[in-house]
């Protein structure tokens, strides 16, 4: 029991110690829970928004979303981000659905703290990296899009821009979703520059954000965010610190035995 305790005592003192100052790694948020990213649309707070949109009406109950963001999720070549999804001819609708709903948790969800990362772009200073998606909302978007036809694998880069929306740049031809994206995991990862990483956990266990819930539920994304916020290693997103903590916790046991 005593040498559990000192082995608990010490990572935590040397968690400290590292986590202090760390030459390279960006200052973590302090807040990792009920927050909104600093983006292009996002509030600064999260509150009510009692009349979103549709398909972003689920997070109604406290949002990073406006009105006005929610019902532009729901268009073509939005004033959110110009994107056109037909850049291959018409996207299946069941396809399309994913996209908006994507859209609605990149905008309104406040529940991304622990995935948020600082980035030096024109257009946002924050994004999401490793965002850990339910297997099973990664799957059936995949199997939605299959059929629907696009010419990239990355739709972050690579577009030509010139007529003021998304075009394929000439050197990209369009295939089937499953030409670029073989599998769920390629298609959640890639596209949007690993904002994804799909989880192996599944819906309902709490550790994995879903991209479709039930609101009358409540919002089963509070829970996750609390999870990797208490335990950052655990996860999909090592944070610098992470593998080396873990290496430490690993080899703790072995000094206390000498
Ligand atoms: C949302 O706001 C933008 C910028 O003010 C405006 O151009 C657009 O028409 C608005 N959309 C809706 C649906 O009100
Ligand atoms: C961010 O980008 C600007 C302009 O591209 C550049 O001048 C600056 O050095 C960059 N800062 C960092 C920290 O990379
Ligand atoms: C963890 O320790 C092993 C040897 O015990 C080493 O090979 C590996 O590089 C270490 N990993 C990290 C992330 O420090």
């Amino acid at each position: 029991m005593a040498w559990q305790m000192t082995q608990l005592l010490l990572l935590v003192l040397v968690a400290a110690a590292w986590g202090a100052q760390v030459p390279g790694t960006p200052r973590a948020r302090t807040n990792l829970l009920n927050v909104c990213m600093d983006a292009k649309h996002h509030k600064a707070e999260p509150g009510p928004e009692d009349s979103l949109h549709e398909q972003c009406s689920p997070w109604r109950k406290n949002a990073c979303c406006s009105v006005n963001t929610s019902i532009e999720a729901h268009k073509d070549i939005s004033y959110l981000y110009r994107f056109n999804w037909d850049h291959c001819g018409k996207m299946e609708p069941a396809c399309k659905r994913h996209f908006i709903q994507d859209t609605c948790l990149y905008e309104c969800s406040p529940n991304l703290g622990p995935w948020i990362r600082e980035v030096n772009q024109s257009w946002r200073r924050e994004r999401v990296l490793g965002v850990p998606l339910c297997k099973e909302d990664c799957q059936i978007w995949w199997e939605d899009c299959r059929t629907s036809y696009t010419c990239k694998s990355n739709w972050h880069k690579g577009w030509d821009w010139t007529s003021g929306y998304n075009q394929c740049p000439v050197k990209a031809a369009c295939h089937r979703f499953d030409f670029y994206f073989p599998t769920p995991a390629a298609l959640c990862n890639e596209i949007w520059s690993h904002s994804y990483k799909v989880s192996n956990y599944g819906r309902g266990s709490g550790r994995c954000i879903q991209m479709w819930f039930d609101p009358f539920q409540g919002n089963p994304n509070e829970e996750v965010a609390r999870f990797y916020a208490e335990n950052p290693t655990s996860g999909s997103t090592p944070q610098g610190m992470g593998p080396l903590l873990l290496n430490l916790t690993q080899m703790l046991p072995l000094w206390l035995l000498n």
